[in-house]
């Protein structure tokens, strides 16, 4: 059965999008099929990680949720594009970089039902392992549709005072109306000498929520200026040792 994770944060660049697109490199490296949505209409970005060029994509996410294409024209086949041997499978649904279509996600939304029933019909018509959501970073009526439909969601968040208010708020929210079923806390960008373990307590401490991975920041991840899969190019690095057990948590 397909698992559908969703990924939050409360501020924008926590890493949900980096976070997304190697896990679900990771586990096509395994085997898996993945279907990684990109929901962050507002500013999208898994197809730039995926090596799809804007003029590759004739239907987006965008087309889908306005009835102006069917599921089947808007899923993409990037698992040769990953850069790296994968036995498995990642098929891309992603939004659009159209101006004109940003703006009107901008001042419009959303029918969120829409997207729920679309990845109802994903899971039906594909039978993957998991369906990962990349989501707009905030809370709003999106993250409300996308945490009812999921049955993990990952929160992140970087060691910064301006990130704990915020990962509260959404921790004590899905809590409140018990959604989903699985809800975890990632911490990410923290500095290599801190003692990861004393990050874990004191966090789960502070969110009264498991925090299932505590990743370190990364130059190297940062020198790649997203122009390639991190994990696949570096697949011996404790950011990708700390990712794997991550993937295979979020999928468990
Ligand atoms: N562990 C890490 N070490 C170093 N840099 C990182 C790490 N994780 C993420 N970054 C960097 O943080 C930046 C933001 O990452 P990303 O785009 O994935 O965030 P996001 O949460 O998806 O942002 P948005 O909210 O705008 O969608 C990227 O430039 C990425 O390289
Ligand atoms: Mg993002």
């Amino acid at each position: 059965m397909s698992k559908i994770v969703s990924i939050h944060s409360f501020r924008r660049g926590t890493g949900k999008s980096i976070m997304t697109a190697n896990i679900a490199a990771l586990l096509a490296a395994e085997g898996k099929r993945v279907v990684v949505l990109d929901t962050n209409l507002e500013s999208p970005s898994l197809h730039i990680l995926f090596h799809l060029d804007e003029n590759e994509i004739t239907h987006s996410l965008n087309e889908y949720l306005w009835g102006q294409c069917t599921i089947n024209q808007i899923i993409y086949d990037v698992t040769p594009r990953l850069g790296g041997s994968v036995s498995g499978q990642v098929l891309l649904i992603p939004a659009s970089s159209n101006l004109n279509h940003i703006k009107r996600i901008v001042h419009e939304g959303y029918d969120a039902g829409i997207l729920n029933y679309g990845c109802y019909e994903l899971v039906d018509k594909l039978g993957t392992d998991a369906l990962l959501l990349d989501t707009h970073a905030g809370l709003n009526a999106e993250t409300l549709a996308s945490i009812s439909i999921a049955q993990t969601m990952a929160i992140i968040l970087r060691l910064d005072k301006q990130d704990y208010q915020g990962t509260s708020v959404m921790v004590d929210l899905a809590n409140k109306i018990d959604m989903p079923p699985q809800r975890l806390v990632v911490a990410n960008e923290v500095p290599a000498d801190y003692n990861f373990p004393s990050v874990k307590v004191a966090l789960e401490k502070t969110f009264g929520c498991e925090v299932i991975a505590v990743l370190p920041h990364s130059e190297e991840l940062m020198a790649l200026a997203s122009a390639h899969i991190f994990t696949l190019r570096y697949p011996d690095h404790p950011l990708t040792t700390a990712l794997k057990g991550l993937a295979a948590r979020l999928i468990a």
